[in-house]
């Protein structure tokens, strides 16, 4: 068979490992494959370059795609799934892999209802896929967080201040509550629960009076907090969403909080730092399981598909199960997290 791969949406780390996976499934099985370039926006105009063993060689432990990704929606123009469905043709492709989010796999669930072979692979630091314990890139981007939060307490301890870290999390709140956690944050703020600056405020204030001279605030770029006013976000990408990078979430929040206490407060935005770098050993992992689960799912003939981490095992879904859902932060996760605020 000629397979193509494709990656689409903000990249993560692992995503290497995942492509590398599947040309090397796909070529012990006597397959051909073909990586697609950019995301959608290879199938659209076609961009794409063959993929060998000595291509993937050497990427498992890079960040980043190597195939390069794009937030293209072909559904936005009125010809452009079609456009990608003779392009495949064109390219010869007997089943498409594509590696994505929430919005990658959508598309690619719109083309198989249109007959094209498709099977997903779940990434996105974000981890809200629907039906996936984790997905790729989502343990390195805690990692990440989990670092800078140590590096933040020194300095916040230093000088007697609450510093507000920002981090991504356009949907749900997962990055925000799993590395806030595991960065001993003390009071962490995720869009599926809400909070307000009373809250937090009394939250801050109690630490200084029993004697913590700093305290550490993870808010998840989402957030929504009753008393701080309205941020506007003017940005808008290809598939609808608002660009929350640009909303200043963290910076408001931090000025708000020095207003409010007189206790000196810092923001810092990690935001695409958490996406960049290495790949963590889980992730690269979690890529290779996944990617060669899903030439496996292409040889058993099972379409509009994706293999998932599920309760500790790779299992089988249906496109159509895991995208438009966003998987929300566990309750019990959150609850865990409240264990050092509430
Ligand atoms: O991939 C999801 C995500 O990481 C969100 O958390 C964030 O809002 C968004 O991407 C930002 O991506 P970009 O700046 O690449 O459009």
């Amino acid at each position: 068979m000629k397979l193509g791969v494709l990656t689409g949406g903000g990249d993560c780390p692992g995503l290497n490992p995942a492509i590398r996976a599947v040309v090397q499934r796909a070529t012990q099985l006597g397959d051909e494959v073909v990586g697609i370039l950019n995301g959608w926006a290879g199938l659209m105009e076609i961009q794409s370059r063959p993929l060998t063993l000595n291509d993937v060689a050497d990427i498992f432990n890079v960040g980043g795609t190597m195939l390069g990704t794009s937030r293209t929606n072909p559904a936005k123009s009125p010809d452009g799934l079609e456009r990608v469905k003779s392009n495949i043709e064109k390219l010869g492709l007997d089943a498409l892999v594509a590696i994505g989010g929430d919005d990658t796999l959508g598309v690619a669930n719109k083309l198989y209802a249109m007959g094209v072979k498709t099977v997903g692979v779940p990434k996105t630091m974000d981890n809200d896929i629907n039906g996936a314990d984790y997905c790729i890139g989502f343990q390195t981007s805690v990692e990440i967080v989990t670092e800078a939060l140590d590096r933040l307490h020194t300095t916040a301890r230093s000088h007697s201040r609450v510093m507000v870290c920002e981090v991504m999390g356009r949907e749900a709140g997962w990055v925000a509550t799993v590395g806030g956690l595991a960065g001993g944050a003390d009071y962490i703020i995720v869009p599926e629960v809400p909070t307000s600056m009373d809250k937090i405020v009394a939250h801050l204030r109690k630490r200084r009076e029993s004697g913590k001279n700093y305290s550490m605030v993870v808010v998840s770029e989402a957030a929504q907090i009753d008393g701080l006013g309205t941020q506007n976000v003017t940005k808008i990408d290809a598939f609808g969403h608002e660009i929350l990078t640009k909303r200043g979430l963290g910076e408001a929040l931090a000025e708000k909080i020095e207003e409010m206490t007189g206790y000196e407060t810092r923001a810092t935005v990690l935001g695409h730092l958490v996406r960049g770098g290495p790949p963590s050993a889980f992730d690269r992992l979690l890529g290779t399981q996944v990617g060669v689960a899903a030439v496996d799912l292409i040889h058993s003939g099972q379409f509009g598909k994706l293999p998932v981490l599920h309760d500790g095992h790779i299992v089988t879904m249906e496109l159509a199960e895991a995208v438009g859902k966003n998987q929300k932060v566990d309750p019990k996760l959150y609850q865990l997290a409240e264990v050092f605020f509430n």
